[in-house]
């Protein structure tokens, strides 16, 4: 294979990841199976999550934080792997990035507009994302008849981040929040905040078999592929042993734990304080 020189200098930079804390990882878990030579670094706000309380223009700020960050990481894309980030302001940070910036909120709406069998849909996120009304306006742009019911449910972050999701505790959380969506007879469920995939079983478990739910990582990683083709930025030199760095503004102990279960490796990530 020949190589030109823009393809040498992008197949070194890598993919940016960034989320409040390790939800963002279930994406990061899509794009390594997808692109496995692809190099990652994530960033994980984890001292200031959640995120989804917090207003928009708080959620911007540390967002922009984040992206600052990484200006000295050189990477070659974005992907805001978090669903309230998104949802407070996916357009400004297109803005003053020079690479391509990914939010996680459309690939989630293609994904439930081809499964949805009866149009019947349920969308669950944090209270910054449900408020936004981001994916029901998505949705009702692409087809005006849908039965959409949404709900914030912003308990399950703190689950996720606890280690707390199989717990007893846990289930009643969820049949709480989640059997109002059921009697209203939805036949799929988006799952709009990227820390949710990671109590998918427990979520399945209450919603029954009947219900799909609906991941946006996969579509985001297939997403990142096209657009690295289409730009002439993946990267062509492969690798058996992709670097890998994560970043965290808070403790990293509990964001290792997490993420080497999830991502089946053991992981290691820094302490960087922002702001
Ligand atoms: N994982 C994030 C999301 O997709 C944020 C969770 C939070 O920090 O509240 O919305």
């Amino acid at each position: 294979m020949i190589l030109n020189s823009e393809q040498i200098i992008n197949a070194h930079k890598a993919i940016g990841v960034i989320d409040s804390g390790v939800g963002g990882l279930t994406v990061v878990r899509e794009i390594s199976n997808r692109l496995p030579g692809e190099r990652i670094i994530y960033f994980g706000d984890t001292a200031r999550m959640p995120y989804g309380p917090r207003t928009y223009e708080e959620v911007r700020k540390f967002t922009f934080e984040m992206i600052d960050f990484l200006r000295h990481q050189e990477i070659k894309m974005l992907v805001v792997a978090c669903n309230s980030a998104t949802a407070a302001g996916l357009s400004a940070y297109q803005e003053v990035c020079e690479y391509p910036v990914l939010g996680v909120i459309e690939p989630g709406v293609r994904a439930a507009l081809t499964q949805s069998r009866r149009g019947r849909i349920g969308v669950i996120g944090t209270v910054g994302t449900i408020n936004s009304s981001e994916y029901e306006m998505a949705m009702r742009r692409e087809n005006g008849k849908l039965h959409i019911v949404s709900k914030a449910c912003p308990l399950f972050v703190l689950l996720v981040e606890n280690n707390l999701v199989n717990t007893p505790e846990a289930k009643k959380v969820v049949q709480e929040y989640l059997d109002p969506l059921v009697s209203e007879d939805i036949d799929s469920l988006i799952l709009g905040c990227t820390h949710y995939p990671l109590m998918e079983s427990l979520i399945q478990e209450v919603v029954g078999s009947s219900v799909s739910l609906i991941n946006s990582a996969e579509e985001i990683a297939a997403e990142v592929e096209e657009i690295l083709g289409n730009t002439g930025m993946a990267n062509p030199l492969g690798s058996d042993n992709p670097r890998y760095r994560f970043f965290v503004s808070g403790n990293p102990e509990p964001f290792e734990e997490v993420g080497a279960k999830l991502l089946q490796r053991d992981i290691k990530a820094y302490q960087v304080k922002l702001g």
